[in-house]
């Protein structure tokens, strides 16, 4: 009796040694900071901040001889077609109509949603 159990521990044991614990491959889900530095990047890397200055103040270098002027992100109220995330998101494919506010047809709706957390992220600065 007292062999069998070493033996069964010992069989127990091994078999738990040969079988690698495995993983699935699960894409960790980003937080919402890491969704504002994705946005941020993308709004620098696209140039936004060219005309909308770094932090959406409207003071970028190219947009100063603009008329109209780019938007000034904290003023919710003068947005054409809506402040809102989603709004935003669907604004960007492709802009303002009749203004320099070009559309961003080639980016694709996840990086447009990144650009506009981060833009809705700037309404919210002090
Ligand atoms: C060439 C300068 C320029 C660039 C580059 C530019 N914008 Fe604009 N943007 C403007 C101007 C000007 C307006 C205001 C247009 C108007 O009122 O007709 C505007 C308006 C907006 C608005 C308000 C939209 C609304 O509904 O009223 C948002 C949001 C915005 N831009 C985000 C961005 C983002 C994000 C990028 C980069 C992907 C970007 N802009 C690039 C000039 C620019």
């Amino acid at each position: 009796m007292k062999y069998f159990l070493i033996l069964t521990t010992l069989i127990f044991s091994l078999y738990n040694c040969s079988e690698p614990e495995q993983k699935p491959a699960v894409k960790e889900p980003t937080t919402a900071a890491d969704d504002i530095n994705i946005g941020k990047q993308l709004f620098l890397n696209n140039n936004c901040n060219g005309c909308h200055g770094d932090t959406g103040l409207g003071d970028g270098p190219a947009g100063q001889a603009l008329n109209p002027k780019p938007r000034v992100f904290k003023d919710i109220y003068a947005y054409r077609k809506g402040h809102s995330e989603d709004q935003i998101t669907a604004m960007l494919e492709f802009g303002l109509e009749g203004s320099p506010m070009k559309g961003y047809p080639h980016l694709n709706v996840e990086q447009r949603r990144h650009i506009a957390k981060y833009v809705v992220w700037l309404q919210k600065q002090p």
